[in-house]
């Protein structure tokens, strides 16, 4: 039977130049590189320039993927942005991203799943695409969540970075089998209930300002294994997968611990798994694409490797992708 598959046919990312180390922070709060290594595995994080907003950083990784993918930004008739720190309250920063890269057709918009964005925003244009409403479909995670955090609270300064990652996704035709290239399955949860325990504490509706982060982490670690081996399990029923199929598990970088935590539950070889939050902190929505592009550049994912993409964020969000590369 021949299916449309939306393939991945290029990836990039985009990281500011600054770097923040722990022992920088230490200078800021009260902390100190070993706890922040201990409890979360970060080392360093880059924070965006005076000036710099989230467009910015999303249109760097686009121009990256779309070359990756050897393809001109004219042929992109669709722009999804991930982000939870648009430049703007209104218009989507995706429209920005469309004029900066020169595209006057299609359609661009924002997608706001906080740090699941990516994967809703994939899952999203992966419909698009397999209805016909798109071909060819520029994915991207963006962020500056260094603007929105009280940089003198200890327990949420510390965790975050900014940066930007992007894929070009698009149709091909398939036999509408596993062995297909392409995203083979996803899986998208969500519950309001949570919503107090990560959260910002402005907008323009309630406040009328932007807000700073806030997070009740214990609370969000708690959630978060359960709930990202959730929906790993449902793309493994949904295929008839196991871990063992896995070529490369890239899940959302929030806390080493609970990447370590996700991959024994599941049983995932820890050679398996792509780790950058050492070097990124928490880039909420682009933390998979900047993972992944780093994967990709490296060597590591090749044509065909079965990838498991994954994240849990505010709201609670949460979600799977799972993909043949
Ligand atoms: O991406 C969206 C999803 N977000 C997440 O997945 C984040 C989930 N949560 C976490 O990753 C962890 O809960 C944290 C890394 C945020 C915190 O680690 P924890 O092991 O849960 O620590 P804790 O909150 O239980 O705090 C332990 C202690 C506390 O002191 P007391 O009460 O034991 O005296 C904190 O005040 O560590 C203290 N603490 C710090 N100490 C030094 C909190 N932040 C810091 C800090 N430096 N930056």
């Amino acid at each position: 039977m021949s299916v449309v598959r939306s393939i991945v046919t290029g990836s990039g990312s985009y990281l500011p130049e600054k770097i923040l180390t722990n022992d920088d922070l230490a200078k800021m709060v009260d902390t100190s590189d070993e706890w922040i290594v201990q409890r979360t595995g970060i080392k360093q994080r880059h924070i965006a320039a005076d000036g710099e907003v989230t467009s910015d950083l999303a249109t760097a990784a686009a121009k990256r993927a779309l070359e990756a993918a050897g393809c001109e930004a004219s042929d992109v008739d669709t722009i999804i942005l991930a982000t939870a720190t648009p430049d703007n309250t209104f218009p989507a920063s995706a429209v920005t991203v469309q004029a900066n890269l020169g595209i006057t057709h299609g359609y661009a918009f924002d997608v706001h799943a906080v740090c699941s964005g990516f994967v809703y925003a994939l899952t999203t244009a992966d419909a698009y695409i397999r209805s016909g409403m798109s071909k060819r479909c520029l994915v991207i995670g963006a962020e500056t969540f260094s603007r929105i955090l009280d940089w003198d609270d200890r327990t949420t300064c510390v965790l975050f970075g900014d940066g930007a990652g992007a894929v070009v996704l698009e149709a091909s035709e398939a036999e509408g089998l596993n062995t297909d290239r392409g995203i083979l399955t996803s899986h998208l949860r969500s519950d309001g209930r949570h919503k107090e325990k990560l959260f910002v504490d402005g907008g323009p509706s309630a406040t009328q300002t932007v807000g700073h982060l806030r997070m009740e982490g214990r609370e969000v670690f708690k959630h978060a294994v359960g709930m990202i081996t959730d929906v790993i399990e449902d793309a493994f029923a949904a295929t008839g997968y196991n871990a063992e199929d896995l070529t490369w598990f890239i899940p959302h970088q929030a806390n080493k611990r609970i990447i370590d935590a996700s991959a024994k539950k599941l049983k995932i070889a820890p050679e398996k798994v792509v780790t950058t939050v050492q070097w990124h902190g928490n880039t909420s929505a682009a933390s998979i694409p900047l993972a992944l592009d780093m994967a990709v550049r490296d060597g590591r994912v090749k044509k065909n490797d079965l990838v498991m993409l994954e994240a849990m964020g505010g709201g609670f969000t949460w979600g799977s992708v799972l993909l043949r590369w």
